[in-house]
């Protein structure tokens, strides 16, 4: 929210909430920290809360729910089938996705199954803005491969460019003709990509995607997971849409496709995920998925309670004092890092700010992930747990070369209206130390290596002492202090 002035010129986010429920956090000594990751194999995921101070792994079921979510559990309606709570659920959607069919899954991954299943096969080819770790994953596991089309800015990590998310709509149409439009079951735009620091598209881009999608008579599917941030990003920075509601803005971009799905994790503070679309057709090749793989179709292996939270939370992403909390914070924190000259993703996106790694590690070579190494150095010296995004995040090839990832992230999540001002100074201290000292941290390497999803449960070790040195440095700067 830019209205906020203060008065003696300072330019800080202000919380728009008040804390009324809280948690207590532990902040353990250096040395227990290590052994946190000696137990957990070098690899953030594995820790336990009880070790972690900040934990900015992700906003994915981690966003603060509002006290209306919290109410609206109590009156959930427990019914196997028909339940008036999955009506008001569905009603929800449409109010604010506008889409009428809705199809209820555990969460956004299940989505990706079930559109997979559906529609990719061996030989099919998904067009993309960028992909997810998981949906990358899925349309692998149905034979289909996965064609990434951002514009050459999208890879910058440091650019004023407002919409780095956006798809290159000549290369999609070259990519399309190449392929054959009958092995491209659909297009996927994912909002707020994810992997290359939160960045949007615009709905000019979201536009010319479904011209390019209606001359070829191709799906567009939108995967709505951080949309609500996108739609922010867009009000504040597409000069068409400024004097836009967010709701207005969700609903222009939701109407550009034909398939929405999404991870209400995220996009609505709740757990749960599920698929919509207005087109009947749609609806029924994919209904009968549902019991097979999540629930029956009013729960879809949710909670009735969660589906209760998620139609308030989805009401609520139509309110600017909820969603703008995060990116707000997120500009905050990238450009105090910036000032102190830690190089970030640059513009600041959403999710979380997202530390370039592949920089402050450029002595790491890939192979020895310099974001993981940087994400476990982090959490050592301040009990931050931020997450890996680069190569550890990758998968290998079909010949089980690594890939190497086009950027190496540490990405530092900020959930919606969980931190305060105060926690977000303390990350700015912590890392600026650390970039101080980035030559003492060295690369890691795989003890334990699982063969899908390899970053979720993987076992790493440092490839020399340098934890240990890390450590001595740490005492010499900062005595006793946690
Ligand atoms: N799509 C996007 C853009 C996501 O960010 C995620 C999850 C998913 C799909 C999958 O949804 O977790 O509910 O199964 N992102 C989480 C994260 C895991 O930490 O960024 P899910």
């Amino acid at each position: 929210m830019e209205e906020i002035k203060f008065y003696y010129g300072e330019n800080i986010p202000l919380e728009l909430h008040k804390v009324r429920v809280v948690q207590k956090l532990h902040l353990v000594p250096i040395e227990r920290r290590l052994e946190a990751l000696e137990e957990g194999g070098f690899n953030t995921f594995r820790l336990t809360t009880k070790d972690v101070f900040l934990d900015m792994l992700t906003d994915s079921g981690t966003n603060a729910m509002s006290d209306n979510q919290m109410a609206a559990m109590m009156r959930a309606d427990d019914a196997y089938a028909g339940s008036q709570s999955f009506f008001r659920l569905q009603k929800a959607v449409e109010d604010v996705l506008g889409k009428k069919y809705f199809l209820p899954v555990h969460q956004g991954r299940a989505a990706e199954n079930i559109l997979c299943h559906a529609y990719v096969r061996e030989g099919s080819l998904i067009p993309m803005n960028y992909h997810f770790t998981t949906t990358m994953a899925h349309i692998t596991q149905h034979g289909g491969k996965v064609a990434e089309l951002l514009y050459n800015e999208g890879y910058k990590v440091d650019s004023d460019h407002p919409f780095k998310g956006n798809m290159n709509i000549e290369k999609l149409e070259e990519t399309i003709k190449a392929h054959g439009a009958e092995n491209i079951p659909f297009i996927r735009m994912e909002a707020s990509t994810n992997l290359i620091g939160g960045q949007p598209f615009s709905i000019q881009n979201l536009r010319e995607v479904r011209a390019i999608a209606d001359k070829y008579n191709i799906r567009v599917v939108l995967d709505a997971s951080l949309l609500g941030e996108n739609a922010y990003l867009v009000h504040l920075r597409e000069e068409e849409f400024k004097d836009y509601s967010l709701g207005e803005i969700i609903k222009l971009m939701t109407d550009l496709a034909d398939i929405v799905y999404f991870s209400a994790r995220k996009l609505s503070s709740s757990r749960g995920g599920g698929i919509c679309t207005n087109e009947r057709e749609i609806y029924q090749e994919l209904e009968a998925l549902i019991p097979l793989f999540e629930g029956f179709l009013t729960y879809g292996g949710i909670s009735v309670r969660e589906i209760e939270a998620m139609a308030v939370g989805l009401y609520e992403t139509l309110d600017e004092t909820v969603i703008c909390q995060s990116p707000d914070f997120i500009a905050y924190l990238v450009k105090s890092l910036d000032e102190q000259g830690v190089p970030m993703v640059k513009p600041a996106g959403v999710l979380g700010a997202h530390v370039n790694a592949m920089e402050i590690c450029k002595h790491i070579p890939q192979n020895e992930y310099p974001a993981g190494a940087l994400a476990a150095a982090l959490y050592l010296i301040s009990g931050i747990r931020g997450m890996e995004r680069g190569t550890l995040s990758n998968q290998r090839d079909e010949d089980g070369n690594e890939t190497l990832a086009d950027m190496e992230l540490v990405r530092l999540a900020v959930p919606r209206r969980v931190f305060t001002l105060s926690q977000i100074k303390y990350v700015v201290d912590r890392m600026t130390w650390l970039h101080e000292n980035r030559e003492l941290i060295g690369g890691l390497r795989f003890v334990y290596e699982p063969p899908v999803l390899r970053f979720f449960m993987g076992g790493l070790e440092p490839v020399n002492d340098w934890p240990e040195k890390l450590i001595a440095k740490f005492k010499e700067d900062f005595g006793d202090s946690l």
